[in-house]
């Protein structure tokens, strides 16, 4: 017999009917003469109950039908009397796929912490809560590419493996076939990498954006969407070494439609959320974070605050006079920490912040440089819980600012002769962001954790699975 989701069969109200599920035990209760298994097969985060009758199906047949087995059952759809439920099947036949030594696997019991649940990264999907966020993380991958494509832009594949470090921050995974062990060294001591794979240095992705603007330059409008890599030795509950980016560039447009696009896009993935992830957001909402699906519908009320970097260093200031103590300086030139973001977005707005106009040091080479020649036109948008969930800006179109930043910088400039063309053969505005996938999949799940939103985080001194 085919079988069904049980997300389907919980919908159905054919009672009477014989269908089959399968999927994972989460429990089996009982007495002497029935036994209830609550069954889950991932389509959905409810569970259908499947009752057996001992006088069908005698009881030591259920000896394997542990919590963690995997199981086929056939039987009638009916109406159920059970509280919280509107249907259940009554077996005819049971099946037994894989059984679940209840002496060692590890999700017995529910209420695992979440630190116990990372070390069983293979095992977690199983779980409520982990069921819920793969699932919300599909969606909002649908949503992305949704957006998108509604939009009229195209989905540009940039590679993963390059020679360019986009953000210039030295984070980068070297990627080579040399031997380790015996490595060829020229007259300085530099390592020779004429004779590794790709005849010179390279190493993983920080950011599809260089190549992303050679896609706007032809195109108009493109986003990548693929995993991105980053050697930042910095153990937060914010930071992964292998992440997802959803990077668009679009040709033409400044500074202010740059922004428009950034909150009509987050606002769409959110209300995407709300709409499609509507029993699953209820689950997290109910057992982690009260406030979450509240959180969620202000973000798409709100219009989201657009704040110079300047005036937002002013409001710091001003809030150290008036007694708050951070932990980090923030005087004019300094990157804002976490903190800071959050007490702009959390405590003195209580909304979104999109700031703007960074001084250039503390911004990559290549933002578009403000007539006051200390600013750069860079547009990033942070987050209630989060901080920083974005970070884009308006892109230097002029070939000679463009270089005279590249050479400030000591850029190596045998890597970049393709990125400059595009200034050097019909070069126009443009502009983009990046989104971290996982930083919005914080906000929308609620969860504390960027280790708990991804099926299998990499982290420093972490590669598991
Ligand atoms: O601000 P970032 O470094 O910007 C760029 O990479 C640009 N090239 C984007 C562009 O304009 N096309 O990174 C963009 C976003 C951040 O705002 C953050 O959400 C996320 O990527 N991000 C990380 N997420 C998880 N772990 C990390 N280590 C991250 N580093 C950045
Ligand atoms: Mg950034």
């Amino acid at each position: 017999m085919k079988r069904t989701e049980i997300k389907d069969a919980l919908q159905s109200t054919e009672y009477g009917k014989q269908i089959n599920v399968k999927g994972w035990v989460r429990s089996r209760r009982g007495n002497k003469n029935v036994s209830f298994i609550a069954l889950n097969d991932g389509s959905t985060i409810k569970n259908i109950q499947i009752v057996v009758d001992f006088e069908k199906i005698p009881e030591s047949d259920l000896q394997p039908v542990t919590t963690g087995s995997c199981i086929s059952a056939t039987g009638t759809l009916v109406e159920s009397m059970g509280k919280g439920q509107t249907v259940e099947i009554q077996a005819t036949e049971i099946e037994v796929y894989g059984t679940a030594d209840p002496n060692t696997y590890p999700l017995q019991k529910k209420g695992h912490t979440m630190e116990y649940l990372r070390e069983i990264a293979h095992l977690r999907p199983r779980t409520n809560t982990f069921g819920a966020i793969l699932r919300i993380r599909h969606n909002m991958a649908i949503a992305i590419h949704t957006y998108f494509h509604q939009h009229g832009y195209f989905y540009f594949h940039t590679p993963l493996i390059t020679a360019s470090d986009c953000e210039g921050a030295g984070q980068m995974f070297q990627v080579t076939t040399k031997n380790l062990y015996n490595l060829k060294k020229d007259e300085n001591g530099q390592i020779d990498y004429s004779d590794d794979f790709f005849g010179k240095m390279a190493a993983l992705t920080v950011s599809g954006q260089l190549e992303g603007e050679l896609g706007a330059m032809a195109l108009g409008k493109i986003y990548t969407f693929g995993p991105t890599f980053r050697a930042e030795n910095s153990n937060t509950p914010r930071h992964l070494a292998e992440f997802w980016m959803i990077e668009p560039e679009v040709a033409f447009i400044q500074k202010d439609e740059l922004m428009d696009i950034e909150e009509d896009f987050l606002k769409f993935c959110v209300k995407w959320a709300l709409d499609n992830c509507h029993d699953d957001l209820q689950f997290l909402n109910d057992m982690f974070d009260k406030g979450l699906i509240d959180r969620l519908k202000s973000v798409i009320d709100t219009e989201f605050v657009r704040l110079p970097y300047t005036e937002g260093i002013n409001i710091l200031q001003e809030a150290i006079k008036n007694g708050k103590k951070f932990e980090f300086p923030c005087n004019w030139g300094d990157d804002l920490a976490s903190e800071h973001e959050r007490y702009l977005v959390e405590e003195h707005f209580g909304k979104p912040v999109i700031m703007t106009d960074y001084p250039k040091e503390i911004k990559a080479f290549y933002m578009k440089l403000n007539e006051d020649n200390k600013t750069v036109q860079g547009t990033d948008v942070l987050f209630p819980a989060i901080g920083e969930i974005i970070g884009g800006s308006v892109r230097e179109e002029d070939y000679d600012k463009l270089m005279a930043e590249i050479e400030r910088r000591q850029i190596p400039m045998k890597d970049m002769w393709w990125y400059l063309d595009t200034r050097r053969y019909g070069s126009a505005p443009h502009a983009g962001f990046g989104l971290g996938f996982e930083r919005l999949m914080l906000f929308v799940t609620g969860m504390q954790n960027i280790r708990d939103v991804i099926p299998f985080p990499r982290t420093p001194k972490s590669a598991e699975f």
